[in-house]
């Protein structure tokens, strides 16, 4: 019996609108070069927010492309992908991660064991059970491949490996993708993930390609978010009690300091 075609999908993409990173083009213009690329799925995971609504998913649409709201979360400053998450919440911790676990939801561990404050490293296995998937992702070369581990990981356990590129620039889209064996709905796309109906479609970067990502990023990084300096908020953004302690963290633009009491 003939398998049907798979789709073609790249579920971890940053673009414009993610108030972290500054990214050059817009979710409408990565829609567009994906559309030429032959992508039929796509998910927008910008950091700490939805970039999607229903301009967007017609956008989408009308290209062939099947849009999945996404987000890429940080959780105890370890980045994790939702996918198609319930509104309106977000997770200071893993426990509550584990209320997000629904049928509709997807949860990947992306660049899992990435030398990264960002990376879960030895967070993974400690609350592997909460995830559906590992990333394979596009960033390595034929000598050096932070995946490895996710692969070892995927391979005993027997999870899902989902080949994504992080991209933050448009040059990296189709490095890393997957061909998934689903029809073109979430609940299928959903399902063939969790049962590891999946391809990973990868190619290591050049050595001189890697360098130039690297020293891009590097320097979207050192240009910082898009507020100017004397835009920067003085606001708390959380205060969480310990048992020992109160502290007070506020953002990154201005110092942390102990409450007195
Ligand atoms: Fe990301």
């Amino acid at each position: 019996m003939n398998r049907p075609k798979p789709l073609k999908a790249d579920l971890h993409l940053h673009t414009a609108e993610d108030p972290v990173d500054r990214i050059r083009y817009t979710a409408k213009e990565l829609i567009s070069k994906a559309a030429k690329e032959g992508f039929d799925v796509l998910s927008i995971t910008n950091h700490q927010h939805m970039t999607f609504s229903q301009e967007l998913l017609s956008y989408a649409q009308q290209r062939g492309i099947l849009l999945i709201p996404g987000m890429e979360m940080a959780i105890r400053r370890r980045h994790v992908l939702l996918l198609n998450p319930p509104q309106g919440k977000m997770c200071l911790d893993f426990s509550s991660l584990s209320k997000l676990r629904r049928p509709e939801t997807l949860i990947i561990a992306p660049h899992p064991y990435f030398p990264s404050m960002y990376s879960l490293n030895g967070y993974l296995l400690k609350h592997l059970t909460l995830f559906d998937a590992l990333e394979y992702c596009h960033f390595y070369s034929p000598m050096i491949n932070f995946n490895q581990k996710a692969l070892e990981v995927s391979e005993f356990y027997g999870f899902p490996l989902i080949g994504n590129s992080d991209a933050h620039f448009l040059s990296q889209l189709g490095t890393t993708y997957s061909l998934i064996y689903a029809e073109k709905n979430l609940e299928s796309i959903f399902s063939a993930i969790r049962r590891n109906k999946i391809e990973v479609v990868t190619r290591p970067l050049k050595h001189l390609e890697m360098g130039s990502i690297a020293r891009r990023f590097l320097k979207m990084k050192l240009r910082g978010k898009r507020i100017k300096p004397q835009q920067w908020p003085m606001r708390k953004l959380q205060i969480r009690r310990t048992k020992f302690e109160k502290i007070i963290f506020y953002d990154v633009f201005t110092p942390l300091r102990k409450e007195k009491g």
